[in-house]
């Protein structure tokens, strides 16, 4: 199968940098570019760095930024370029409060996170718990990234929302993903997931919209998913022998 780039082309006034790898769709960096643009956070929190591809948009469009990674690469490597970002490196659910408190404790406004860290279920719903369970003072958009992977879908959907305040709305499909192109061809990958919360509404949703179910649905059907997820019990074994080597 041809590798495609689904990134390409793209027509934007907001100037990529071309020498940093940029992990979304052309869907997705659209979406991202106009949120940011128009949302203008005054704080913004990323899980998952990477080579800095999405940070650059958080950057540009953010008075502050902190951008999390449990690896040092990215910190190392991007850190004089981006002077308006904190970098912190760690597992997310063990820093994200750190940094909610510390943004709280100068009475700075966190309007944006993007969830892009750790794709597991498991680490989808930590990262979403340790976010939702902060009482948050201002309005605040969260986009979960790889909402159409299963996997990370699981994490999203397995999240108690009743349990937590001031949700407006949740969409699994704001944008939705795809059939990876390349050569993992019929994983599902990308889409973002929106979560709104605003401590002004009276009651809050726990309501988990799909507006792409159907596609999702029928796009799982054909997917290597059907599978693979099926297997995901043999992961512990492939770890203990040592098999990814
Ligand atoms: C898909 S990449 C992020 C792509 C980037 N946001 C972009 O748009 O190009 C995922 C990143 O999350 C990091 N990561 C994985 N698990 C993590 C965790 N538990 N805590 C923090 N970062 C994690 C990985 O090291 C990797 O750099």
């Amino acid at each position: 199968m041809k590798s495609y780039d689904i990134s390409e082309p793209f027509y934007s006034n907001f100037s990529i940098n071309p020498e940093i790898e940029w992990q979304m769709s052309r869907a997705e960096k659209y979406c991202l570019i106009h949120l940011l643009e128009n949302i203008n956070p005054e704080y913004s929190i990323e899980i998952g760095t990477y080579k800095g591809g999405s940070l650059q948009v958080l950057s540009k469009y953010s008075k502050k930024v902190y951008s999390i990674d449990v690896d040092s690469e990215p910190k190392n490597k991007l850190q004089n370029l981006f002077k308006n970002v904190t970098f912190k490196v760690g597992k997310s659910h063990e820093i994200i409060h750190n940094v909610i408190n510390e943004i709280e404790s100068k009475n700075g406004k966190l309007n944006f996170i993007l969830v892009d860290g750790d794709h597991s279920k498991n680490g989808v719903k930590k990262d979403l718990e340790c976010i939702l369970s902060h009482n948050f003072k201002h309005p605040l958009t969260v986009i979960l990234h790889d909402s159409f992977n299963p996997q990370c879908r699981l994490g999203m959907k397995s999240v108690e929302y009743k349990k937590y305040n001031f949700i407006e709305h949740i969409d699994l499909d704001y944008i939705h993903g795809c059939f990876s192109p390349n050569k993992n061809y019929k994983e599902m990958w990308g889409g973002f997931a929106i979560i709104s919360i605003n401590p002004k509404i009276k009651k809050s949703s726990s309501k988990i919209n799909q507006s792409q179910e159907m596609l999702y649905n029928t796009i799982y059907r054909n997917s290597i998913h059907v599978i693979k997820d099926k297997l995901l019990f043999l992961k512990p074994f492939k770890k203990l022998f040592n098999l990814n080597k």
